[in-house]
């Protein structure tokens, strides 16, 4: 008999296909969030669960289904997964690393160039039929190239940012719980200091660190303080890593001059001080949406879905102690 796989929300055809392949699928075809009450109810005799970084896979989840033996998650951040209540039942949980990183990183730098250079401001004066004269300071902001940039976290997206901020000639420095090895900091250019160091010394901050406890508001008030006033802060990790209240406290009070944003501490709820901040560029949690990797992390998923029930080693395994 096919095992038994629920998924949250209707994937691309080419991850339905590699499911049916090998498992009975029950998929949520309408294009919401299911509450935590549906969730329990659907997974109900599921042996795999293909979810999405919105659905809290907690204890009472993983509980619902005591035959549950994978939780693929379609993205690389497993934050929404509660991994240590899924390793206590033996139940793998996966992820989708690597294939997203470039893209991720891509979109950094968008948000980077976007909030230095004033796009989304000019493109709304424009469109709103304000421009009447091209003016010598108009819309002007910030140069990017030759500027220092900091990268918070030099995991596999920082290391990302870090190849196309060379291109822009930018002085990069770099704070990691861990410092890299002497070669991949030539290669890429990076000088290692610490966070304080980081912070006072950057243009820019951009955030590419997991979402732990210990980098919860990893930027809060005494950071925005350690800033220039004149910096911008760019984040497409996670939501929680800024303390979003004091940020805007600090663009509000010139602590920083700018802050481009894909993702936010109660999503898809955004702080309302900061709608009200054009220097801020705002974008719904869409740093890895281009066609081909959303694609590719749902097949991955679905590799890794199929993999685990398969009774092999799923490739992008987060809790390998769930073997023994
Ligand atoms: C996207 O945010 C991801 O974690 O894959």
């Amino acid at each position: 008999m096919k095992p038994r796989v629920y998924v949250t929300r209707n994937l691309p055809q080419a991850a339905l296909d590699i499911l049916a392949a090998h498992c009975e699928v029950a998929l949520n075809r309408r294009d919401v969030i299911l509450t935590k009450a549906q969730l329990i109810q659907k997974i109900r005799g599921a042996q795999g669960l293909v979810c999405l970084l919105v659905d809290p896979i907690n204890e009472a989840v993983l509980a619902s289904s005591p035959v549950l033996r994978i939780v693929s998650n379609v993205a690389v951040g497993y934050n929404n997964i509660d991994v240590e209540a899924a390793t206590r039942r033996k139940v793998l949980v996966t992820n989708t690393p690597g294939v997203l990183d470039n893209t991720t990183a891509d979109f950094a730098f968008t948000l980077l160039l976007a909030t230095a250079r004033r796009v989304v401001e000019g493109d709304a004066y424009l469109r709103a039929g304000k421009w009447r004269e091209w003016g010598l300071m108009l819309f002007t902001g910030h140069d990017v190239y030759g500027k220092t940039l900091g990268i918070c976290g030099l995991g596999r997206i920082g290391r990302a940012v870090a190849r196309r901020a060379r291109g822009f000639d930018m002085r990069l420095l770099y704070t990691d719980a861990v410092r890299a090895d002497e070669v991949t900091e030539r290669d890429l250019g990076v000088t290692f200091v610490d966070k304080q160091t980081l912070l006072r010394e950057s243009d820019f901050v951009t955030l590419h660190v997991p979402l732990f406890p210990e980098t919860h508001h990893y930027v809060s008030t005494p950071e925005f303080r350690l800033m220039k006033r004149t910096a911008i802060l760019i984040n497409a990790s996670r939501g929680p890593v800024v303390d979003e209240q004091a940020l805007v406290k600090a663009l509000r009070g010139g602590l920083i001059a700018g802050a481009g944003l894909d993702v936010f501490e109660r999503e898809p709820k955004v702080e309302r001080g900061l709608l009200g901040l054009k220097q801020v560029t705002i974008v719904p949690h869409i740093a890895s949406a281009s066609i081909a990797t959303r694609t590719k992390m749902a097949t991955m998923a679905a590799e890794n879905c199929v993999a685990g029930l398969a009774g092999r080693r799923p490739p992008n395994l987060v809790n390998p102690e769930a073997l023994g």
